[in-house]
C-alpha cells in the first residue's frame, strides 16, 4: 500500500455545471465550495498530511470581470466565514501563488496564514494567482541573487512548496487532461487522475475511490 502524504488538486468544471443546473457559472463557483468542504473533511478522515487546491490560476484573470470579481468574493466570504474552524480543527493554511490582490484580501489571507500557522493536522495550500512558470521563475532568479549552485536541492528549497513533500496523487475534475501550469516541477512523479465529473458533483464517494485506487498502484520512481 503506498503511503499517501499530499493530495493535489485541480478544481476544475464549476462554470459548466453551474450553466447545467443553474444557468449561471458563478453559481457553479458557488456549489464547488460544498465540495471544497466535503473533500476536507475526507482528507482528514484519511489522515492525509497535505492538500493542495487550484483556486485561480495567473491566466485565469482573463476571465471576465464579472467572473474574476465573484470568485475573490466567495473565497474572501468562505475565509471569513471559516477560518475559526479551520483553525479549531488544527488545520494550517498557506497560501501559493503571488498575493498581489487588494490591501483588504491581502491582509485577510496573511491573517489567516498566521493565525493557523502553528496547526498540525493537515496543511491546506491554496493556490492563488498561481502559476507554476512564475513560481520556478521566482525561484530561478533567488538562487541567482543568492549566487548559489543551481541544483535539485537549491531548486526545491527556493519553490513556494519548499517546506513539504511533493503531491503523491493529483485529481483534475472536469473531463480536461491537461496541467494547466500547475505545479509543473513537483508532479514530476505524481499518480494523475482525470476524473470525468464536474468540481461541484465530486463527492467523498469518488475521492475515496481514487484514494484507494492510488494505494495500490505500483510506484517504480525508475526502478523496476
Ligand atoms: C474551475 O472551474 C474553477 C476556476 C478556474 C476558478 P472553471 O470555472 O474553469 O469551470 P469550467 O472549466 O469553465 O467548467
Ligand atoms: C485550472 O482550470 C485552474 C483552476 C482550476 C483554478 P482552468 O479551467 O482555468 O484551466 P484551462 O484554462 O481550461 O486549462
Ligand atoms: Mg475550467
Amino acid at each position: 500500500m503506498n503511503p499517501l502524504n499530499h493530495v493535489a488538486i485541480i478544481m476544475d468544471g464549476n462554470g459548466r455545471w453551474g450553466i447545467k443546473y443553474k444557468k449561471s457559472r458563478n453559481a457553479g463557483h458557488k456549489a464547488g465550495l460544498k465540495s471544497v468542504e466535503k473533500i476536507i473533511r475526507e482528507t482528514i478522515k484519511n489522515k492525509i498530511k497535505f492538500l493542495t487546491l487550484f483556486a485561480f490560476s495567473t491566466e485565469n484573470w482573463k476571465r471576465p470581470k464579472k467572473e474574476v470579481n465573484y470568485l475573490f468574493n466567495l473565497l474572501e466570504n468562505f475565509l471569513i466565514n471559516k477560518i475559526e474552524d479551520l483553525h479549531k480543527k488544527n488545520i494550517k493554511l498557506k497560501i501559493l501563488g503571488s498575493k498581489k490582490f487588494s490591501p483588504r484580501l491581502n491582509k485577510l489571507l496573511n491573517n489567516c496564514e498566521k493565525k493557523t500557522s502553528k496547526n498540525s493536522r493537515l496543511q491546506i495550500n491554496l493556490a492563488l494567482n498561481y502559476g507554476s512558470k512564475s513560481e520556478l521563475i521566482g525561484a530561478f532568479k533567488r538562487i541567482k541573487i543568492k549566487n548559489i549552485n543551481i541544483n535539485e536541492k537549491n531548486i526545491i528549497k527556493n519553490l513556494q512548496t519548499q517546506n513539504m513533500p511533493d503531491p503523491d496523487l493529483l485529481i483534475r475534475t472536469g473531463n480536461t487532461k491537461r496541467l494547466s501550469n500547475f505545479l509543473l516541477w513537483q508532479l514530476a512523479y505524481s499518480e494523475i487522475f482525470f476524473e470525468k465529473k464536474l468540481w461541484p458533483a465530486f463527492n467523498s464517494k469518488d475521492y475515496n475511490r481514487i484514494i484507494k485506487e492510488y494505494r495500490n498502484i505500483k510506484r517504480n520512481f525508475g526502478k523496476i
